[in-house]
């Protein structure tokens, strides 16, 4: 089932005869094996890109930086077994995330928990099961710590959301547009300085830093320049104002993933150079303190580590408007083109060599007519029993399913030395295994 490279999209990607390969398994055979719609994960590429942060943040920022995995990307027991044996850091955001963590033997003490809305149930369940830090939003939740933290009698080390106020897609630094976000609080207006003061004076609260997260899907380095400059005046100006120096600074997830050709090349180890030398310099510049820099990528790390697989379904060609070509799978397995009208390269993975000459819209099967998965995609001519292969699916593709008409999700296999069972295929036992007959 071992194939050789050829230059795809990534170079995990290969072809066969006619088929495709993704980390050097034959995913026309694996489709006829496991079924579809089946999800496939490159093990060795998941963990080279984290030991790629981890290396180029212990080399470039020094000083103890180190990455923590956004598992929102996607959440499964395995990827935090691997998190923990390349020996990073996760950020949760929810405890479902923190269950499946702690069921993986994740050290929680090395997870950090975001959301702007935890509940005191949350906050106790996280305490009890050791969280390392929670990442504050709002008063409210800042409170609703330091009372749990006494009921419980620790002291709870947290991280303050700042919202910066960045556009990531214009590089402008943007002095009211943030300010309009759910998240964190806003240097701006004053509040940041305040929720800081605040979070020093209580007892039960330990205030280990600052955090921001300005976007996602980024290419470019200038927007988490200019986010770093921000948040290390805004720590200056805590310094000299409040006498307090943070000793962490988290500058969120972001990085930006190839999905299409379209998208440019970019290397991260590269990136983070670029913005540690910025960091540096700024700080050497004007005579600031470093703190310790922590990032939290997500995408980057499993996007091009996954793919989807799909059984074409049926062909319908409306003569003068489209041709739409069915799948087996749909929103219910990944939801972003029918939210965010997001770019995916498609493929026919067992017509590999066949020109793309024919122009369609990748249908799935849930009724809805927004349930698609690419418009105006040219691949060859295809029937039913065709396999259809959607690219770069890691990222909050399984993440965000769903069950909607109660469709089953798929199975979720684990590529490596050897073919391991990620998450096993939700049987229709599972899709209503939570409904009761009523009296
Ligand atoms: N940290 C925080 C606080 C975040 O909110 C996020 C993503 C990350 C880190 C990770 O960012 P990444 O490295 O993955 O870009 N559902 C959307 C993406 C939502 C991102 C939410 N926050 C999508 O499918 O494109």
């Amino acid at each position: 089932m071992y194939c050789k490279e050829v230059n795809l999209l990534h170079d995990n990607l290969s072809i066969e005869g006619n088929n495709l390969c993704f980390a050097g398994y034959d995913t026309v055979e694996l489709a006829k094996i496991y079924g579809t719609p089946l999800m496939l994960l490159d093990e060795q590429r998941i963990r080279s890109t984290m030991r790629t942060y981890k290396n180029a943040m212990e080399k470039y920022f020094g000083n103890g930086a180190r990455p923590l995995y956004a598992s929102k990307a996607l959440s499964f027991v395995g990827i935090y077994q691997i998190a923990k044996e390349e020996g990073i850091c996760t950020d949760i955001v929810s405890l479902g995330e923190l269950y499946t963590a702690k069921k993986a033997g994740f050290p929680l003490e090395n997870a950090f928990f975001h959301g702007n809305c935890k509940t005191d149930f949350d906050i106790e369940y996280a305490i009890e099961n050791g969280i390392g830090y929670f990442i504050v939003d709002t008063y409210d939740e800042l409170y609703a710590i330091d009372r749990i933290a006494r009921e419980k009698g620790v002291s709870q080390k947290i991280l303050l959301r700042i919202t910066p106020g960045i556009d990531p897609h214009t590089h402008v630094a943007i002095s009211t547009g943030k300010v309009d976000s759910k998240f964190g609080t806003a240097i701006e207006t004053g509040q940041a300085l305040e929720i800081t003061e605040k979070a020093i004076s209580l007892h039960n609260i330990s205030l280990e830093g600052f955090h921001c997260h300005i976007g996602s899907q980024i290419f470019e380095i200038e927007p988490f320049c200019d986010a770093a400059d921000i948040m290390l005046s805004f720590i200056d100006n805590v310094k000299s104002t409040l006498g307090y120096t943070p000793k962490l600074l988290n500058l969120g997830g972001g990085f930006g993933v190839r999905y299409v050709e379209s998208d440019p090349v970019i290397s991260y180890e590269e990136n983070i150079k670029k913005i540690a030398e910025h960091i540096n310099s700024y700080c050497e510049k004007n005579q600031l303190h470093k703190p310790v820099i922590l990032m939290e990528p997500g995408r980057s790390i499993v996007a091009d580590s996954g793919m989807t697989i799909y059984t074409v379904g049926s062909v319908k060609e409306i003569p003068g408007y489209k041709n739409y070509v069915a799948i087996d799978g749909g929103m219910s397995d990944n939801p972003r083109y029918a939210l965010y009208n997001s770019s995916y390269t498609v493929l026919c993975a067992n017509k590999m060599n066949e020109d793309p000459t024919y122009n369609c819209t990748i249908a799935g099967r849930l009724c809805e007519s927004g349930d698609l998965i690419q418009e105006n995609v040219s691949i060859p001519p295809v029937v039913r029993g065709d396999n259809i292969a959607v690219l770069v699916t890691g990222a909050y593709n399984y993440s965000m399913s769903s069950n909607y008409n109660r469709i089953n999700r798929p199975l979720v296999l684990m590529l490596g030395d050897k073919i391991r069972v990620a998450i096993n295929r939700e049987k229709f036992e599972d899709v209503s295994r939570l409904d009761e007959f009523l009296d």
